[in-house]
Parts: C-alpha cells; sequence; structure tokens
C-alpha cells in the first residue's frame, strides 16, 4: 500500500518587500542580505490577512478536481495560533465548506509540526485507504523590527491532500527522529514577535539535521547518494546550503564538489527566496518550488527532506516523485499569484507590521486590501469574522509597482 502527496496548493500574501530597500533603510550592505542570507523578497500580509485565510486560499487551490466528500481529518500546523483555544483548523473547515463528519483539529511544535502532521496523515490513510487527509501549514514569521531576524520575516500557506492515491509524491513511511530541550526560538504568550538565538539556533539545526539522518540511515540504510534531490527547512534560504554541506561531510561526501551540492537544492530555494520564511510551511513551500521549477524531469527520483522546529525536534524523511507530477500541480495558478504581487515601501511595511486588532472587545472592520478569496473583515463581540471574496489580483486593486522578479517555472 502506498500513500503520500496527491494534490498541493500555496498561497502567500500580494505584498511583498524587496530586502535591498530594507537593508538601505537599516544601514546594512543588502549583500549581507541577498547573498549572505541568501533573501531577495519579503512577504508581507496585510492586516485583512491572517493564519486562517491563508490557510483557507492555500486550501482552495489544493482542492481543485479533489473530491471534497472523502475528506475526513483535517490538521492545521501553525505556530502563530489565533486563539488559546479553538483550533483554526475550525475556520478553515468552516470557509470550505468540508463534510461535518471530520476530525479537526491544530498542531504546535515550532516549524515541524506539519511534519508531525503529515506523517500522522500518512498513518490514517494506511488504515482507511479510501479516506483522504488535508493537511494546512500556515504561518507568519516576525522578529523585531531592526533586530538580526527582521530580514528573515515572510508569510505563506501550504495545503497537501494526502492519500491512499499519491499522485503528486510518496511519502515513504520510515522517519529518523530527533528531540532535545533547548532555548534557540520561541515566543511567550504575551509576545507578538518571536525570539530568537540566530547562531545558536543554527548550531543545534545541525545537529539535530545530524541526529535525524543517524537514525533514519540506521532504519533504512540509505545513504546520501541514493537521493537525488534533498529539501531543508528553511528559515532562509542559506540554512539549506549550509545543512546540505553539513549533511555530504557527516556521511563522507564533503568532497563533492559544490556545485553538484548546490545543483540538489537551488530549485528547492527559489520559493523561499521570494516569500521568506513561514515556519510550518517553510519544508513543504521547498518541495513545492522544487517540483514547480525544476527544469527536469523528476519523476520517479528520490527526495530526501529534514524538517526543524526549534525547541528542538527534528526529523529526516524521504519521498519519491510520480510519474505526471506537473500536471496536477495547479502551476499556472501559481505563477499568477506570484506576478500579480505588488512591491510596498519600508512606511507601508511598517504600518502593516505595526496593525493590530483590538483587544478590548471593540467591534472592528479591517481595512480592505488585495488578498486571495478570504480575508479577516473584522472582529465582532470579541470573534473573528472571515469572508469571502472575489480573489482580487494586485494589478486591479492598487497603484504600487508590479514585482519584476517573479520565480521563472520550468516546462518540463
Ligand atoms: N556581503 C555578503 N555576505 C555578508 C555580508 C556582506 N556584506 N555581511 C555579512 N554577510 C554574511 C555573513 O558572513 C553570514 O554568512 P555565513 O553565516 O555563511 O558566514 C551571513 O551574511 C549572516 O551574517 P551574520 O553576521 O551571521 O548575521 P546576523 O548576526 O545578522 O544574523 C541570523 C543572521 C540568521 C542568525 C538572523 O537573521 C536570525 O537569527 N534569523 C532568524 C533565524 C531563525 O528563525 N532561526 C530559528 C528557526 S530555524
Amino acid at each position: 500500500m502506498r500513500a503520500g502527496i496527491e494534490a498541493m496548493g500555496l498561497y502567500t500574501p500580494r505584498h511583498v518587500l524587496d530586502l535591498r530597500t530594507l537593508a538601505a533603510s537599516r544601514g546594512i550592505a543588502a549583500e549581507k542580505f541577498t547573498e549572505g542570507l541568501g533573501q531577495s523578497w519579503m512577504a508581507v500580509p496585510s492586516p485583512d490577512e491572517d493564519v486562517v485565510t491563508m490557510a483557507a486560499n492555500a486550501a482552495l487551490t489544493a482542492l481543485e478536481g479533489v473530491d471534497r466528500g472523502k475528506i475526513d481529518t483535517l490538521i492545521f500546523a501553525t505556530e502563530s495560533g489565533i486563539d488559546q483555544s479553538k483550533a483554526a483548523a475550525i475556520y478553515v473547515h468552516s470557509l470550505l465548506g468540508l463534510p461535518s463528519r471530520c476530525r479537526t483539529f491544530e498542531v504546535k511544535q515550532a516549524c515541524c509540526s506539519s511534519t508531525a502532521a503529515l506523517q500522522m496523515a500518512l498513518s490514517h490513510v494506511l488504515l482507511r485507504p479510501e479516506s483522504k487527509a488535508l493537511i494546512v501549514a500556515s504561518d507568519i514569521a516576525r522578529y523585531g523590527i531592526g533586530t538580526p531576524g527582521e530580514p528573515t520575516q515572510g508569510a505563506g500557506a501550504i495545503a497537501m491532500v494526502v492519500s491512499a492515491n499519491p499522485r503528486v509524491m510518496e511519502i515513504h513511511p520510515e522517519a529518523g527522529f530527533y528531540t532535545e530541550d533547548v532555548m534557540d526560538f520561541w515566543r511567550p504568550n504575551y509576545l507578538d514577535e518571536a525570539l530568537v538565538d540566530g547562531k545558536y539556533s543554527i548550531r543545534v539545526y545541525l545537529k539535530a539535521l545530524e541526529e535525524s539522518w543517524r537514525d533514519f540511515h540506521e532504519q533504512t540504510k540509505l545513504d546520501f547518494r541514493d537521493f537525488h534531490r534533498f529539501c531543508y527547512h528553511m528559515p532562509f534560504s542559506k540554512m539549506a546550503a549550509k545543512a546540505h554541506l553539513h549533511l555530504a561531510r557527516v556521511t563522507g561526501n564533503g568532497e563533492t564538489p559544490a556545485a553538484a551540492l548546490d545543483a540538489q537544492i537551488r530549485d528547492a530555494q527559489e520559493y523561499n527566496r521570494q516569500v521568506g520564511n513561514c515556519y510550518t510551511a517553510s519544508l513543504y513551500i521547498g518541495l513545492l518550488s522544487l517540483l514547480e521549477t525544476s527544469a527536469e524531469d523528476l519523476s520517479g527520483r528520490r527526495v530526501g527532506f529534514f524538517s526543524y522546529g526549534s525547541g528542538c525536534m527534528g526529523s529526516f524523511f524521504s519521498g519519491t516523485v510520480q510519474a505526471g507530477y506537473r500536471s496536477v500541480l495547479p502551476i499556472e495558478a501559481h505563477r499568477r499569484m506570484f506576478a500579480e504581487r505588488r512591491v510596498i515601501d519600508l512606511p507601508v511595511y511598517e504600518q502593516f507590521y505595526s496593525h493590530r486588532l483590538p483587544e478590548d472587545g471593540t467591534d472592528y472592520a479591517t481595512p480592505r486590501h488585495p488578498t486571495g478569496a478570504f480575508r479577516l473583515s473584522g472582529l465582532s463581540g470579541h470573534k473573528r469574522q472571515y469572508e469571502r471574496v472575489d480573489a482580487r489580483p494586485g494589478a486591479e486593486w492598487s497603484d504600487l509597482p508590479a514585482h519584476a522578479a517573479t520565480p521563472t517555472l520550468a516546462t518540463v
């Protein structure tokens, strides 16, 4: 019995900040961001977007052509939760009109709860091959203004339909794990921004990679050379390069030419450079980037995944790309979404960043901006209000300049 990803959809906000603009305003050399961190653009959510609207928008794309009546599990992975009690998954379930006979909940473990959700969904569909699970991973990466983490912000959501008909990728059941109690990145309940010890986090990430790989290798006997491509969790895209070099070294492949190592990860980095960190969604946005931008037909190829969640937990696992995967992916919808993004200047970024919903129970209508098909319309009686709107392309709505550097989507 095989199980894996049947369909995928991506959503990222319509507004982006050029990291060269951010660098200039903070008095930092632009190359530190573009080369040192490997980031070019940062997606910035407008006040009428949150993790629910982004997830629902991504899921709308993923569910195109999928039999919704078979979905009996919806898992929402996030570390930007909107409520201490009610799961963000319930709002998405409602916005999408999914069957009421559905198990619907939210999971958390920093950036790797999406992987826990995927692995849980795989077990479920292996037990019940007639059912499908919908996984959404949605996050807004926020650090303090002017802190080292600021250029590694971003926002976006990924949705995946998991089933026994894995038309995009079969995910293999073996997975290596590693857990250690560390404080490299966390967000106390009273803060809107994450706290991070960035350099320490990189060291712990690499240790978790090594240990997760060791566990995986002991189970599978697979070697580094058995993989064609690799996808890593990316708090910034250069992290994938650091991680890949580290894995090559600890597996005795440190002599591999730099160009060959780069070719194994480059396509997976492309979307991350364009949207920034999306925490739980980041690894799977990397997978989508690999599948949609690679000029090579990846059918039948094995891909290695490393999922990292600060605090910390790591997992190494693998999947095999399925023949015909490109015809299943909504590549044209994603191309349009990237092309419709609009470039904001620093004052607009700071205005969006500092926007807060009232916290005293006052009813509130959020200002309207270009969004996808779902937006947060406001608050009423302490309750979030969502609405369906015509998906409004930034081009029609806004006099902001167009985003010139959309990713190149390959035709294989
Ligand atoms: N031109 C080119 N590269 C430059 C440069 C320049 N002018 N100036 C600096 N750089 C390089 C540095 O050499 C470094 O690269 P290296 O790590 O390969 O040596 C990189 O840019 C970053 O510089 P650094 O001084 O280390 O940056 P920083 O102290 O401002 O912090 C992070 C960088 C990544 C630690 C910080 O952005 C952060 O904490 N981000 C959050 C990460 C996160 O979320 N982690 C938790 C989840 S995994």
